[in-house]
């Protein structure tokens, strides 16, 4: 089986195709990627340097490209997206371009070869849950998206039902939580606050922190990915999360613990605008697959993501100063 991961050079595709290398001798990835700010060569490499699989440097707008790799493959899993919230609140367009432009890009490429996509999303689509709300995200919430990165995503995901009911397009769609683990971007929350407390500074929450995310390690997320593959039908969602829910406050100190310091030992900075309160997924489309999260201890899975970035400093040290920059900017425009 050759596959197509678009966005294979970014912290969840380079994941799925490393899990993959290691799990299914059968199955051959082709990464394409454009290698935004937000990918890493080395996340495509072995310790010696060698790439472990073909790596195609392209957009995923880019027609003729993705034509012609997509009638090389049996199937592609869709992740090349811009990821970042607060990077859409400063500049909408790549957002537009990429997640919105893209995916019809690969969709039409797929619908014409017959070939089977599997698009990847968020639970961002669903817009946010108030923090005493009992309701979790199903298939069935309706789309309510609060941030230009989220609606994006809220478009692709309609695009891609269109091609399935109107060009007869094979496709699944799974809608994840946040995820965490090796190679994150240090833009993201915890790796932005673990790359610090590395430097001795102090973790940065926005507004009261009382926010909650829904965590899953990187690995049970690709794991679910492949059930889906396997075993999902065309034409339908799959909701991906591991129980993981978990206030920012509560995620800083646990960090903070395992740097040995005080677990209120952080600032509270301007909020984000338009800052979604609670995601909480109901996972019970994906666990009827047979999937279950291999992770499920949140901070044992932190201090496993801490050990990773004290050992590979040479990884995040640009991206991370590079992120800081552009911090240092939002908070100027925010105040
Ligand atoms: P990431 O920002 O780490 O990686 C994105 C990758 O896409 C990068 O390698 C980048 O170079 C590539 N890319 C961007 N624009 C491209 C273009 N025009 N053409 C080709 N490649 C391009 O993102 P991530 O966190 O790994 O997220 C991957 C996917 O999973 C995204 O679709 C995202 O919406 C989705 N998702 C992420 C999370 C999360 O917590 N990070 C949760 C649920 C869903
Ligand atoms: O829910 C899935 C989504 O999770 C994905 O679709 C996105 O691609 C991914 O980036 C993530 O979005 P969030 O906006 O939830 O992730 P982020 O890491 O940016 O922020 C997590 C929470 O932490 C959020 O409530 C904002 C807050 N935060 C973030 C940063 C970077 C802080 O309090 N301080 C920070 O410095």
């Amino acid at each position: 089986m050759r596959i197509l991961v678009t966005g294979g050079a970014g912290f969840i595709g380079s994941n799925f195709v490393r899990r993959t290398l290691a799990t299914r001798d059968s199955v051959t990835p082709v990464v394409l990627d454009a290698f935004t700010y937000a990918a890493h060569p080395d996340n495509l490499r072995d310790e010696r340097g060698a790439e472990l699989c073909e790596v195609v440097r392209g957009d995923v707008r880019d027609a003729e490209l993705v034509d012609r790799l997509v009638a090389r493959v049996d199937a592609v899993v869709h992740f090349a997206a811009e990821s970042h919230n607060d990077n859409s609140l400063l500049d909408a367009d790549p957002f537009i371009g990429t997640n919105i432009t893209g995916t019809v890009t690969v969709a039409r490429a797929c619908t014409r070869h017959g070939v089977r996509l599997h698009h990847v999303s968020t639970d961002e689509v669903y817009g946010d849950l108030a923090l005493d709300d009992p309701a979790r995200f199903t298939p069935e919430t309706p789309y309510r998206p609060s941030s230009p990165y989220s609606a994006s995503k809220a478009a692709a995901d309609h695009f891609v039902r269109a091609w399935e009911r109107s060009h007869g397009l094979a496709a699944t769609i799974s809608n994840c939580s946040n995820n965490y683990g090796p190679r994150q971007h240090p833009e993201k929350l915890i790796p932005r606050q673990i790359c610090g407390l590395i430097d001795g500074r102090r973790p940065r929450v926005y507004g009261d922190g009382a926010n909650v995310r829904d965590w899953i390690h990187v690995d049970d997320h690709n794991d679910a990915v492949w059930a889906v593959l396997d075993r999902g039908e065309p034409g339908r969602t799959y909701l991906i999360g591991a129980e993981g829910e978990r206030a920012n406050v509560d995620v800083v100190g646990d960090l903070l613990e395992c740097f040995g310091r005080d677990r209120g030992d952080f600032d509270r900075v301007t909020d984000r605008p338009g800052h979604d309160r609670r995601y909480a997924i109901d996972p019970a489309s994906t666990r009827a697959l047979g999937w279950a999260p291999r992770h499920p201890d949140l901070r044992a899975g932190l201090a496993e993501t801490v050990a990773w970035y004290r050992a590979h400093e040479d990884w995040w040290r640009p991206a991370a100063a590079a992120a800081e920059a552009r911090y240092r900017r939002r908070e100027r425009t925010l105040g």
